[in-house]
C-alpha cells in the first residue's frame, strides 16, 4: 500500500519538476492546503465536484492550465492571487488533486438483480 502512495507522490514530484516549478510538492500536503484555502467548499471534500463546483479530482486538468486558471479566473470563483495562496501551497493542492484514487470500473461491481 505505501508503495502505491510512494510512486503516485513521485509521480506529482516529476509532473511539478516538468513543469518547471522550483518546489517539491507534496499530496499531503495540499490536502490540508485544499481543505484550508477553502476550495473543499465549492468542489467538494475531495475534489469530486458539487453543484457549487466541477470535479477537479481524479485526473486534474494540465498543471498549466490549473494554475493558471486558479490564478486569473473572473468567473464564479474567485481569484486566488500568490499573496493569499502561495505557489508552494498551489503545487502541493494539484499534487493532492493527482494522488485522489480513481473510483472503480463500474463493470467490477456486481449488479443488483431481482429476485426470481
Ligand atoms: C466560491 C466557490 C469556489 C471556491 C472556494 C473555489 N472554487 Fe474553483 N471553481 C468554482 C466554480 C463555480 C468553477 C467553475 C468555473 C467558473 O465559472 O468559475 C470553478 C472552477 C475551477 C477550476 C477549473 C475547472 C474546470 O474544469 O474548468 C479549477 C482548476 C478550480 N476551480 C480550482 C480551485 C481551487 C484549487 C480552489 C481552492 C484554492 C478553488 N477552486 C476554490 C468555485 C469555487
Amino acid at each position: 500500500m505505501s508503495h502505491v502512495v510512494y510512486r503516485v507522490q513521485l509521480a506529482a514530484l516529476v509532473m511539478v519538476f516538468a513543469s518547471g516549478a522550483a518546489v517539491a510538492a507534496s499530496a499531503e500536503k495540499g490536502q490540508a492546503a485544499y481543505l484550508k484555502y477553502g476550495c473543499w467548499g465549492c468542489h467538494g471534500t475531495v475534489g469530486q465536484g458539487a453543484v457549487t463546483g466541477p470535479k477537479l479530482g481524479p485526473d486534474p486538468m494540465p498543471a498549466e492550465t490549473f494554475n493558471a486558471f486558479v490564478r486569473t479566473t473572473n468567473r464564479a470563483m474567485p481569484p486566488y492571487r500568490a499573496e493569499i495562496l502561495p505557489e508552494e501551497d498551489l503545487a502541493d493542492i494539484y499534487a493532492y488533486l493527482q494522488s485522489v484514487p480513481k473510483p472503480a470500473d463500474y463493470k467490477t461491481i456486481p449488479l443488483i438483480t431481482q429476485a426470481p
